[in-house]
């Protein structure tokens, strides 16, 4: 647009173009700012930001180019003019059936087989940032909650509450169990909304979690469906990097879980997926809502007319989705690939004394520098990710940013750069940490 300063309104605009519930205040953005405006690049700007706050995947995108150079008619109309007009031509939110298939087959795949997922209840939607704020119209009016557990994904604060004004109530977790959900921080967080009289409508969990890099153990699942059931509310799981579990057995989807139950009670569940974290294609803006509820796989599909995927997108993948040979090898190696590089990191952090939660998935670790802080306190780990990203230049995520609520902790990427960027941001982290030990030893 060009408008570099904010312009003071005269005239009046809606409640949500003036609030603030989008977030976009917080570290996690002003981090990106600061990468954007000084990136790093070995060549053309060495001493740059290295950008470790943006959970993106890049370490697969060789699979996913052999594949269309052996495919090109995946992604080209060839010579039928016919298929380029279908294309053009289709406004259907029910999507291609093609794609909603090759969807569920995939889903199913990642899964190791362990869970069925019926094409029909697939509804497409632009990104889980559009499946998470459609499922939250649907679940809640404006002023009711979801329990959400923290340390969560900061852009929830906007894709759940910003449009459908409904509020986030956290559920606080803390590293005295490695951050795992339990029923009396469910209880807690629940207690608390009743006192301020908000009608709580659903519990959304992240599974494998962001930012934690773990999955979710599936007696904690069966205690979370037991607490929305005790309650009569729903269960948003949000299995975004459920294909990035270094171990398939290691990731239990709450689909498998509702299928040991032989699917009782499951019309409270609702889950959420995209090709955006697992596939490295935030670009194509590929999502899901899989619900087990009629009625809200109906209204979804409504809705869905806001956010549809391109049918271009939708063919393409619908091609790649289906062919098993592909889709088999790209999930395996792209394991093995985010494990090697995960213990890459997390080696090269406890070389320099840091430590980390232990993960099993994901495309970051959370890293503990609470050693660090001078007080226990938010300010001290805000001061701390200010050093870091403007003096050792590491764009890392503060703790606070996800709504953890104990100070110390914070989120680093590792597949969103080469291997070679890793090693230097690892080497930065060194120093940074050699010249603190020598301040510490000065002082005493
Ligand atoms: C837990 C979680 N949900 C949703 C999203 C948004 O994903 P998408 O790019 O598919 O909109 C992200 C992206 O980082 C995420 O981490």
């Amino acid at each position: 647009m060009g408008v570099e300063f904010e312009q003071q309104p005269s005239v009046e605009l809606s409640k949500v173009a003036v609030s603030d519930t989008h977030g976009e205040d917080s570290p996690y953005f002003a981090g990106w700012k600061a990468y954007d405006e000084d990136p790093y690049d070995e060549s053309r700007n060495p001493s740059g930001v290295i950008q470790m706050g943006l959970a993106e995947n890049q370490v697969s995108f060789d699979l996913l180019e052999e594949y269309l150079e052996k495919h090109s008619e995946a992604a080209s109309f060839g010579n039928k003019i016919s298929s380029f007009r279908e294309n053009a031509l289709l406004q259907d939110y029910h999507g291609l059936q093609s794609f909603r298939k090759a969807m569920a087959s995939f889903m199913e795949q990642i899964r190791g087989g362990r869970a069925k997922f019926d094409p029909d209840r697939v509804v497409i939607t632009a990104g889980a940032t559009a499946a998470n704020e459609l499922v939250t119209f649907i679940l809640a009016n404006p002023g009711d909650a979801l329990l959400v557990p923290t340390p969560y994904y900061p852009g929830f604060d906007r894709d759940l509450r910003w449009r459908t004004g409904v509020n986030i109530v956290p559920v606080h977790c803390d590293s005295s169990n490695n951050f795992q959900i339990t029923i009396q921080a469910l209880e807690a967080a629940y207690a608390d909304a009743v006192s301020k009289n908000i009608k709580v409508r659903g519990v959304l969990i992240t599974n494998p979690s962001n930012p934690l890099g773990a999955t979710i153990q599936r007696s904690v699942l069966e205690d979370i469906l037991d607490f929305v059931i005790s309650k009569n509310i729903h269960l948003v799981s949000d299995e975004i990097y459920s294909g990035s579990a270094f171990f398939s057995g290691e990731f239990v989807s709450i689909a498998e879980v509702l299928e040991a139950r032989n699917y009782q009670d499951s019309e409270r569940v609702h889950i959420v997926y995209s090709l955006s974290k697992d596939l490295g294609l935030p670009g194509f803006r590929v999502g899901t809502i899989y619900s087990y509820n009629d009625k809200v796989v109906t209204t979804a599909r409504r809705m869905s007319s806001f956010t549809l995927i391109s049918s271009q997108t939708q063919q393409l993948l619908a091609s790649m989705l289906s062919d098993k040979d592909f889709t088999e090898k790209y999930i395996r190696i792209n394991r093995e690939r985010l494990k090697n590089r995960y213990h890459m990191i997390i080696d090269g952090l406890r070389n320099t004394g840091i430590e980390c939660l232990e993960g099993n998935a994901g495309l970051f670790c959370w890293m503990n520098l609470s050693p660090l802080l001078k007080e226990r306190k938010k300010e001290s780990e805000l001061a701390l990710w200010k050093s870091i990203l403007y003096e050792v230049k590491l764009n890392i995520s503060p703790g606070s940013s996800c709504h953890c609520s104990e100070p110390g902790w914070f989120r680093v990427c590792f597949a969103n750069m080469t291997e070679r960027t890793l090693e230097i941001a690892l080497r930065r982290i060194h120093d940074f940490m050699e010249i603190k030990k020598e301040n510490d030893v000065q002082q005493q």
